[in-house]
Parts: C-alpha cells; structure tokens; sequence
C-alpha cells in the first residue's frame, strides 16, 4: 500500500483502512480501492489516519492508495477445465458469446497481464502475431505482459513482452511497479495462478463458466482451496455463462501438488 502524506510518498505497510462511512472502527478494505483521510502525526511517527474531517489534531489531507489487486479472470468448463488436451479453446469459441464476449466477462482496470508460456504461445500461434504484430493491442492494449517461461520466446514487434522465470515472490515486485495503480491479470494457466496462491499474492479469483464439460485437459486451478479462503463476492448470468467472482481471503499457503 502506498500512502501520499502532505506531498511526501511513504510506503507503509498498512493493512487496515478506516471506513469512509465514519465508523471509527478500521475495516479491511480491498485492493485496488484507494481512500482519502484526515492524518495527524502520532508521536512515534506514523501517521494517525482517520477518514472523517475535521477530527481532532489532524492537519493534513491524505490519500491511500490499496496496491492492485491480483485477478486470475479465465473460463472454465463446468467441471474445471481452461483448454483441452490439444490445448485448444474450440469448445469454447463454439459457445454463444465465447468468441466475443460481453464486457462482463472481461476484467477492467488493468496495469498489466501475467501469462505462463503455454497461454502466450497459443496466442501467438493462434492469431498469427508474429506476422501481424498490430493484432497483439487486440487483446492485450498498451500493456505490459510478463510470460513465464525458462525458453527464450519470441516477442511481437512493438509488443511489451518481459519474460520472467523463478518463483512468484521475487518477479512480483518488477510486475506490480509495471502495474501501477492497475490491476493485475493473472489470464493463466492454472498452475501458474496456483504459484500466485502458493505466495499469498491472489486476490481475486473470476470464473466465466460455460456450459461445456471436457475430459481432460489443463486444469483451472490445481491447489487444494476450500471454503475458508474464498468469499462469494457475485453470481451473474451473461448470455450462456455464469459469472462467478470469487475474493481469496489470507490463511495458511495452499500446498502445491
Ligand atoms: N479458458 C481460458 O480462458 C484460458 C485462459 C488462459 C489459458 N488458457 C489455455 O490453458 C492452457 C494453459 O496451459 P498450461 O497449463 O500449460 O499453463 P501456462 O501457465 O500457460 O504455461 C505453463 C508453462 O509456463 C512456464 N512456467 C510456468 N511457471 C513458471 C515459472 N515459475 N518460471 C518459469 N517458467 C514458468 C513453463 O514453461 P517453459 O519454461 O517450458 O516455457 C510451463 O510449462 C493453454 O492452452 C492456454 O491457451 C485458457
């Protein structure tokens, strides 16, 4: 979380905010959320926040920005697969509305997309990109995409393509600087989502279910995950697919498989 105070940037490692309802009691809020509150230094230092104006001894206006939230947004068969074992999305282009979504269906307020290389490879093939680089905005705009791969990949010309490999943790910094104050999309593949769960860094987890069951393929989300991390945040009917937001709630890392 980044926190503007009286023109001064301070990072602070804040994980409550105060509700602007005027509650005095701090609520979590959710990333991506940003906030302006009344602040008076406390005597240790850091600054004492308090969304309701005036209050006492606080002087400054203040505005606290929650980091961008991580999305893994994908669609899903019914019974948890993103491609078959061609890895192909022909069943779900052949749905009403697969091929073209509805706005719905696609998540906004982006700063950047994260990609294993399987999904960057299918994109590159199936659009014939490398030949027709002006297809890549298309999909992608103006933004950043960090592939993981441990191959050397080629890029799109003009397209920003950073590739990236290791753990979650340590590319995460680079990826969240690229974001800015955008959400991240994590447009996957399962596993890759899993690592971003593996290293608590997965906040949201959006489904487009379509009514389609395959019989094997590449899984949506490889990990042990039950109910106590996830909360229903909304369900929606969009033409033939259900609509499912899910919010990852903190708890104990999922183990890998
Ligand atoms: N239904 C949908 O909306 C949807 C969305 C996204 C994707 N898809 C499809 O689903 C399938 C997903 O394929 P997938 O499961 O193979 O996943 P993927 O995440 O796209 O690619 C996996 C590959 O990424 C690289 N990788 C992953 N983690 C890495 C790390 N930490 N460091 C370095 N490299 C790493 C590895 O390849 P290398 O090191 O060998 O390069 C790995 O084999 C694709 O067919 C894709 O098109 C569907």
């Amino acid at each position: 979380m980044i926190m503007s105070y009286g023109g001064d940037l301070l990072e602070v490692a804040l994980l409550i905010v105060f509700s602007r309802s005027g509650s005095p009691t701090p609520v979590a809020r959710t990333p991506g959320d940003s906030v302006s509150a009344w602040a008076a230094p406390a005597a240790d230092g850091e600054a004492a926040i308090n969304p309701r104006n005036p209050c006492r001894g606080c002087t400054r206006l203040v505005s606290i920005a929650v980091m961008a939230r991580i999305l893994f947004d994908t669609a899903t068969t019914i019974n948890g697969w993103i491609a078959d074992t061609d890895n192909s999305l022909a069943w779900l282009f052949a749905v009403d509305g697969g091929e073209h979504p509805d706005d719905g269906l696609i998540p906004t307020g982006l700063g950047a997309q994260v990609e294993g290389s399987t999904t960057y490879e299918w994109v590159l093939a199936e659009t014939d990109i490398l030949a027709h680089p002006e297809k890549w905005a298309d999909f992608h705009g103006d933004r950043p995409t960090f592939v993981f791969t441990t191959r050397a990949l080629p890029t799109p010309e003009g397209a920003d393509v950073r590739f990236v490999r290791g753990s979650v943790s340590e590319v995460l910094p680079a990826i969240r600087e690229a974001a800015g104050d955008g959400d991240i999309w994590v447009v996957g593949g399962g596993d890759l989502a899993g690592q971003f769960l593996d290293a608590g860094a997965l906040d949201r987890i959006a489904l487009s279910i379509a009514p389609v069951a395959l019989d094997g393929g590449a899984p949506l989300l490889p990990r042990r995950l039950e109910s106590d991390r996830l909360r229903l945040v909304s369900a929606v009917a969009h033409g033939q697919f259900a609509r499912l937001i899910y919010d990852v709630l903190p708890g104990k890392r999922a183990v890998p498989k």
